[in-house]
């Protein structure tokens, strides 16, 4: 097959892992004979430094025109300033919106190898394989917003909205996804005091008893969910949720691994190209030093095939490839738990290794 693939390397250690993933797509389009194109593109602080746009309109016209597109992080300390009059964070969620990536999949999995990196006790952690479908350019993150004054102070708004083909469409992709795995679906809300979550929970009910019957569906509030992640998160299969709790009950599930640095995403929309991105963010503290766990975003690629490519085989090759390394002890730092690292590039060229 041959694919046209845009990277979005962006900012921090984005560089160092995009290129790690590469070269694993590489090895294994050599592998399995496929033809994959790559174009680099400018997303982010970098994209705000040389064009004074985090996102320029040349990387939205290359991604439009790609089968799938690999991201690695946006953001850092330089681009911080609250009175800036664009951010690099603007960039990921305009390329979002531009190519209608509407459901966002993150896998909250273990791995054997690492469970002893979890904060959470092996006994309650054990068996623990949940899929989030966090809704990705509705809600709050896109809602109206302002400032202005308020009984003489200053103030803010930002207003949350869904529309119930919003809504359907995510559920549907969800549901979809818990038959193919434990046949299990919970949609997470503030339905108690929040008018969209009230929405949200009547229009994904409706999906639900109309469309997917033999589907066990059960709804759990937002501030509960964050205690049951904790305290039993073995007992969820698939997860649906709106933007924002998406976004921040898949940041606290990223902790029941252990590390960040090993959770893979996927954006997708109705047909057009997918994005696929590490969970984690750019890690300024870390970029340059060579020491960034390049996994996550391998991961990531392994999504983009499965996903984007249809390359099952392909796709579960990088996954194997990937445990086992783990299992004959590499670790990056962020994973080694005080014991020996091994830099970005030799964590790649082992996975690319294993594929060879
Ligand atoms: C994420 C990130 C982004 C988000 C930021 C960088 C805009 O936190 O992908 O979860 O909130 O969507
Ligand atoms: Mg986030």
């Amino acid at each position: 097959m041959k694919a046209n693939l845009v990277l979005l390397p962006g900012d921090g250690i984005g560089p160092e892992i995009v290129e790690s993933a590469k070269s694993v797509l590489e090895v294994v389009a050599k592998r399995f004979g496929h033809e994959f194109q790559y174009t680099s593109c400018l997303i982010g602080g970098i994209a705000i430094d040389e064009t004074g746009d985090p996102l320029p309109q040349e990387t939205v016209d290359a991604c439009r025109q790609s089968d799938a597109i690999l991201l690695g992080a946006v953001g850092g300390p330089k681009w911080d300033d609250p009175n800036a009059k664009t951010r690099p964070e603007a960039g990921l969620l305009r390329i979002r919106k531009e190519l209608g990536l509407f459901a966002n999949l993150r896998p909250i999995k273990m791995f054997d190898e690492l469970a002893d990196a979890s904060p959470l006790r092996p006994d309650i952690i054990k068996g623990t394989d949940i899929l989030f479908f966090r809704e990705l350019t509705g809600g709050i993150y896109f809602g109206q917003s302002g400032t202005g004054e308020v009984d003489g102070h200053e103030s803010a708004y930002q207003s949350m909205v869904y529309s119930v083909p919003e809504v359907e469409r995510i559920v549907r992709l969800a549901a979809k996804a818990a038959q193919g795995r434990d046949n299990r679906l919970t949609s997470v809300d503030k339905a108690n005091v929040l008018e969209p979550s009230r929405l949200w929970r009547r229009t994904a009910a409706r999906v639900m008893a109309d469309e997917f019957p033999d589907v066990q569906y059960d709804v759990v509030l937002v501030d509960a969910m964050a205690m049951h992640l904790i305290n039993r998160p073995a007992d969820f299969d698939v997860v649906v949720t709106g933007n924002m709790f998406g976004d921040i009950l898949t940041d606290e599930a990223s902790m029941l691994p252990g590390s960040l640095g090993m959770l893979p995403s996927a954006s997708l929309g109705d047909g057009g190209p997918g994005l696929y991105e590490p969970i984690h963010g750019s890690a300024p503290d870390i970029a340059g030093k060579g020491i960034a766990n390049p996994l996550a975003t391998i991961l990531a690629s392994a999504m983009l095939l499965r996903h984007s490519l249809d390359l099952n085989e392909e796709a579960s090759a990088v996954e194997s490839a990937v445990q086992e390394v783990l299992a004959d002890g590499l670790r990056t730092a962020d994973i080694a738990r005080g014991g020996d690292s091994v830099s970005t590039e030799v964590m790649g060229q082992a996975v690319t290794a294993k594929l060879a």
